[in-house]
């Protein structure tokens, strides 16, 4: 079949999405996925919903999986580094407790990987200043962070194409605000094969197709905005998030996303967590309030993350667990990353000493 050529816009990539879908599940080993996060705090249900049920699922279908917790990108809008080492083993938790599995999937943070960071420096000559300063999501993350522009913001979406490139990474699972990054990931790929012979393939973006997870406020879910549930909390610490939501005096509770975002948030979060559309559960609870839908909402992300909660806790009790899944996949991408860094550097000339 004729593959469109690659077209930036997210419609266009949605588009392209079940087409990917049937090539994933046609042939699974020509995937290499790469896929990661910012280690920033802990894992919340929009993580969950978003990437973490759908690496599981991408996992079972026998893809590859190279997740990196990406501890650099922590810098690009915050002064420390200081917790990332607590946020990393608290994100191995909810990974090996959704299922992830480390023979399988190599986890590791790219701080402890120095051929993938070296790779930076060859990518930066392949891109240009005006180019970076295009980038939307960049400029977007600068205004919110109420700072200077630093040379790591700039850049970091290079650094990212060094996460997805040092493991030649041909399938990348993101959020629609990453979308550029993969497009610049892409742009360098080219331009490294089309200088010094081909290394590289065009990694895919990969949209994934559940709904943006609403936080108990209605806006997007993001532990910035003291609106998440964290997988790791307690069913009581989880009553009293959804307690604190911001609802409405209006005894009917009806589903409307725009007039009662807060109401609404509710409904999708329990609806996620039951699979029941979010419009029955309001009818269901009918004209008995908002306090109804609290005890609703927070009973069924309760039972929805027992099992998940309880693996959690289990592996909680053993450091040692997550430290040795951090080693095995540090050791892998460590090797990985040599590989592509030597070959990277043959092509371009630099083994000129005699080894
Ligand atoms: N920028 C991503 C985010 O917003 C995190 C990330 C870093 C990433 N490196 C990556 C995502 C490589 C996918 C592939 O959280």
């Amino acid at each position: 079949m004729e593959r469109a050529p690659f077209m930036d816009s997210f419609a266009a990539t949605q588009a392209r999405m079940t087409d990917l879908d049937d090539r994933i599940r046609a042939e699974p080993s020509r995937f290499r996925v790469l896929t990661g996060e910012r280690p920033t705090g802990r894992l919340h249900l929009g993580h969950y919903f978003g990437t973490l049920s759908e690496r599981v699922a991408l996992q079972a279908r026998g893809v590859e999986i190279c997740l990196v917790l990406a501890d650099y990108q922590v810098i690009t809008d915050r002064d420390s580094a200081r917790d990332v080492g607590a946020n990393v083993r608290d994100a191995g938790l909810d990974y090996l407790a959704a299922g992830l599995d480390a023979e399988r999937t190599t986890i590791f943070p790219h701080s402890a990987v120095p051929a993938l960071n070296q790779l930076l420096l060859p990518f930066l000559s392949l891109v240009t200043e005006a180019e970076l300063h295009r980038n939307p999501t960049v400029k977007a993350e600068t205004a919110a962070s109420g700072r200077a522009l630093s040379g790591l913001m700039l850049t970091y979406p290079v650094h990212q194409a060094a996460d997805i490139l040092f493991c030649k990474g041909n399938l990348v699972p993101i959020g629609k605000d990453n979308l550029p990054h993969v497009e610049i990931t892409r742009t360098i790929a080219r331009r490294f094969n089309e200088r010094y012979g081909t290394v590289f393939p065009e990694p895919e973006p990969l949209v994934t197709a559940s709904p943006e997870v609403p936080g108990v406020d209605g806006r997007k879910m993001s532990k910035s905005y003291g609106n998440a549930i964290a997988l790791g909390m307690t069913e009581d610490e989880t009553a009293a998030v959804i307690r604190r939501a911001q609802t409405d005096g209006e005894r009917r509770i009806t589903f409307d996303p725009v007039a009662r975002p807060g109401v609404s948030a509710l409904l999708t979060t329990t609806s996620l967590c039951t699979g029941t559309p979010p419009e029955i559960i309001a009818e269901e609870i009918g004209n008995r309030g908002s306090k109804e839908l609290k005890r609703v909402a927070t009973e069924a992300v309760n039972e929805r993350f027992a099992d998940h909660r309880r693996r959690r806790s289990a592996l909680a009790t053993d450091p040692d667990v997550i430290e040795s899944v951090l080693r095995v996949g540090i050791d892998r991408a460590n090797g990985v990353a040599a590989r592509t860094l030597d070959e990277v550097r043959d092509r371009m000339g630099m083994h000129y000493l005699a080894r």
